[in-house]
């Protein structure tokens, strides 16, 4: 008789536990298998059902361990020179974020840095953090400019980001952040490098999606920030903001009125500001790392799920606020200091992640027809993500249905 089974590039057997939004919700499910084919989920089932209707070309067996859909980190600054443990050792001594930064350190130190830089070095720093991040489990990255704060270096910092998509295992996607602080050489020319960022946007769309400001205490005013998302917006840039880290200047309310796809930090963000983004469908992107490493407050993270605003988590990753890699260890704090539940600090590392990049029609979900982003877990349970802190738990990684990272023991199931 015929073979009637049709082929597929991958059989992934054994799921101990498969977690993520399937079909709109969270769910869990056990002892499942996922057929993959091309790059994208096709089925989720039972290993006897899928062998009836599938012929793998290759069988994975995941001996029991935890499945969850590939982590989206959709806010980092990955490209840059140099690092800050200095700055470090002086906020330790009390020196406080904005004091460093006021006194030219800060942001404007990594500037200088990565102003210095050559393309080829900025290159092989960000495809090692990018790495680092894979092994953690992060197969979808947001990368903001803003470390070169001049046309020439802002320019080149997109180069870097249009070579890395090149070449990551990750998708990346790009936001421009042109107006991250005011450059030192424009201290008393704030309006005359308003208008400068706003030459630079046209160029700037060939490459990116996104434009960000980091309206702040210490960065742009409302004002600013207002002529340049206006301009950015007529170009056809999505529209994210860097909104009440420090203080609660606006930044919120700013963003629900330009539609944002997204506003990140939100800190100090009141009731107002809450109310706002949800009736723009503004996706509240939370920085915990930020948090913890500033050792300041935390956002209403619990507050805003509760009302229904779909909470979306990210590392921040930059050498000066948060120079972590990890979207475990960013869920431990969501858990842990804002008082989501493990599930919600998933969903919110992965669905509302995806949202807030745009890429949800593509990615991180479960349902048949989404990339076959998948994280392989050396548990039994994704709530060890958060319960077994200090450990990665990532054994394998499978990007688009490649396994771009496998740890050593892999499959086989060690302690
Ligand atoms: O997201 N808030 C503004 N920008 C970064 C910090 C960048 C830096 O200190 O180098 C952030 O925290
Ligand atoms: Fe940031």
């Amino acid at each position: 008789m015929k073979d009637m089974k049709k082929e597929i590039d991958l059989l992934v057997t054994g799921i101990g536990e498969l977690a993520g939004v399937l079909d709109g919700r969270f769910q869990t499910l056990s002892e499942v298998s996922i057929a993959v084919h091309q790059g994208a989920i096709v089925a989720i089932g039972k290993e006897s059902e899928l062998c009836r209707r599938y012929r793998p070309k290759e069988t994975v067996d995941v001996e029991g361990r935890a499945v969850v859909p590939g982590f989206v980190d959709p806010h980092t600054h990955v490209v840059y020179a140099g690092c800050r443990h200095k700055e470090l050792e002086l906020r330790l001594q009390g020196k406080s974020y904005l004091e460093i930064l006021e006194a030219g350190g800060g942001i404007t130190d990594t500037v200088q840095k990565t102003r210095m830089a050559s393309e080829v070095s900025l290159l092989q720093a960000a495809h090692q953090r990018l790495d680092q991040m894979l092994r953690l489990g992060t197969t979808t990255v947001e990368i903001k400019t803003g470390y070169g704060l001049d046309r020439e270096n802002e320019q080149k910092m997109l180069r870097v980001i249009q070579e890395l998509q090149g070449s990551a295992k990750q998708d990346l996607v790009v936001t421009f952040l042109g107006a991250h602080v005011l450059p030192p050489e424009y201290r008393d020319r704030r309006d005359a490098f308003v208008q400068e960022v706003i030459t630079w946007l046209p160029e700037a769309r060939r490459y990116a999606s996104f434009v960000d400001v980091f309206m702040d205490e210490g960065a742009f005013t409302e004002e600013e920030t207002r002529a340049i998302l206006s301009a950015a917006q007529q170009l056809g840039f999505q529209i994210k903001l860097h909104a009440d880290e420090l203080a609660n200047t606006g930044g919120a309310r700013v963003a629900a009125e330009f539609g944002a796809i997204s506003a990140d930090h939100l800190v100090h963000t009141d009731d107002a500001g809450i109310h706002a983004l949800k009736n723009a469908g503004t996706v509240p992107v939370l920085l915990p790392a930020t948090s913890f490493f500033l050792r300041s407050s935390y956002a209403p993270a619990r507050k805003m799920w509760d009302q229904g605003l779909p909470v979306a988590l990210a590392t921040d990753h930059n050498p000066g606020t948060s120079p972590t890699y990890s979207m475990p260890f960013v869920m431990q704090l969501a858990v842990f200091e804002m008082g989501l539940q493990p599930w919600e600090a998933l969903v919110a590392a992965t669905a509302h992640a995806a949202r807030a990049i745009g890429l949800e029609q593509k990615l991180g979900t479960l349902d048949p027809g989404k990339q076959a982003d998948l994280v392989v877990l050396n548990a039994e349970s994704y709530v060890h993500l958060v319960y077994e802190l200090g450990r990665s738990l990532v054994t394998a990684v499978l990007k688009r249905g490649e396994w771009v990272y496998q740890a050593e023991e892999f499959p086989k199931r060690s302690l």
